[in-house]
């Protein structure tokens, strides 16, 4: 089958389009022809080789797919040949076929075009995960997200707002500020021009905090935390190794936890998936969250688009259509 390819770690320019091996649906899986899949940051490190894929997933890069059943696996029941899904992957995305976990494969939220619905598996499970499952974000509190117009961003906004919270996204220029509130943010912050820390703290600080930049932003963030607040590091775009205040940590009996999706073990990745499927789905499928796709290419232009994710233009996600 028909598959992007690298000839080493590197830049974009070692990606392309070639022929691998087509994989089998194992005990427990589905293969699924896609339609479409989508450009995470996680993809262009380890085009990069500093993100190897876990054991027993496929070498091939992609963490998410649309597309539509065409083989069952031994056991696998509740699904059938011709079923329209999307899905969370360990990898393999980038390809004609893709073997999935079960627990993986979710149904296409009613009303959501095949195509768009490959902008929503990632990037509805991280945010699921980590700001409802991790840091219990209530109706009421506060939520700072940064990086509020790329993939996760645009979710969490639009998640966060529809289940009540009050929301605050930074973001990096006037286009992308405005996409943020038209999503639903209270207050769009420019991190270029202003300080969300200052702002954060004249509310009271933030209940929940999503972050994507880690080390250079841990002491801000816990700083911009209202106390009992909870800190979620799901990035470290900028870098690995910060310091933390433990003072300030206690005396705002706040929280700080990270945590990654991929490495998962099957069944906390088909847990997140039911939580999906039963919380965020019906919201799309009622139109208070869209997917929202900012760029489509075909895969043969698989280098443009980590090209353009790297340049950090883009808002929302960016997707590779088969
Ligand atoms: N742990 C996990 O399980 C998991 C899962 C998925 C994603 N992630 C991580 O989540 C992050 C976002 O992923 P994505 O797919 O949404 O990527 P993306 O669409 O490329 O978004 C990256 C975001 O970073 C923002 N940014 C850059 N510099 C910033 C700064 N100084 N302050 C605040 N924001 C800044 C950008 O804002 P502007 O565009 O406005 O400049 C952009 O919104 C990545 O770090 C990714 O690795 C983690």
């Amino acid at each position: 089958m028909r598959a992007a390819v690298t000839s080493g770690a590197g830049g974009p320019d070692v990606l392309s389009v070639g022929e691998v091996a087509d994989p089998r649906p194992g005990a427990g899986e589905v293969l699924v022809e896609v339609v479409a899949t989508a450009v995470n940051r996680a993809d262009t490190l380890q085009r990069m080789g500093f993100y190897p894929p876990p054991p027993g997933a496929s070498d091939v890069i992609g963490l998410e797919c649309s597309g539509r059943i065409v083989e069952l696996g031994e056991g696998v029941e509740g699904w059938s040949v011709g079923d329209e899904v999307c899905c969370l992957l360990a990898g393999g995305g980038y390809a004609e076929r893709v073997a999935v976990p079960v627990g993986q494969v979710m149904p296409v939220p009613a009303g959501v075009p095949l195509l768009e619905a490959t902008a929503l598996p990632e990037v509805a499970a991280t945010v699921w995960s980590n700001v409802f499952m991790a840091a219990h974000l209530a109706k009421g509190e506060r939520f700072l997200v940064h990086g509020g117009a790329g993939g996760i961003g645009t979710m969490a906004i639009q998640l966060a707002a529809a289940r009540g919270a009050e929301v605050y996204a930074t973001a990096g220029s006037a286009e992308k500020l405005e996409l943020c509130r038209s999503l639903g943010a209270t207050r769009a912050i420019s991190y270029r021009d202003e300080d969300f820390v200052e702002v954060m703290r004249e509310l009271g600080g933030a209940d929940v905090v999503l972050d994507n930049m880690g080390a250079s932003y841990l002491g801000r963030n816990v700083d911009a935390l209202a106390t009992g607040g909870r800190l979620v590091i799901i990035g470290m775009q900028g870098g690995t190794k910060g310091e933390l205040d433990i003072n300030a940590l206690l005396r705002k009996r706040a929280s700080v936890t990270a945590t990654s999706l991929r490495a998962r073990p099957l069944a906390e990745k088909a847990a997140i998936c039911c939580g999906v499927v039963e919380n965020v789905w019906p919201l799309v499928a009622s139109g208070a969250i869209k997917p929202v796709v900012g760029t489509t290419l075909p895969l043969d232009e698989v280098a443009t688009a980590h090209q353009l994710m790297e340049d950090g233009g883009h808002s929302g996600k960016i997707l590779l259509t088969l």
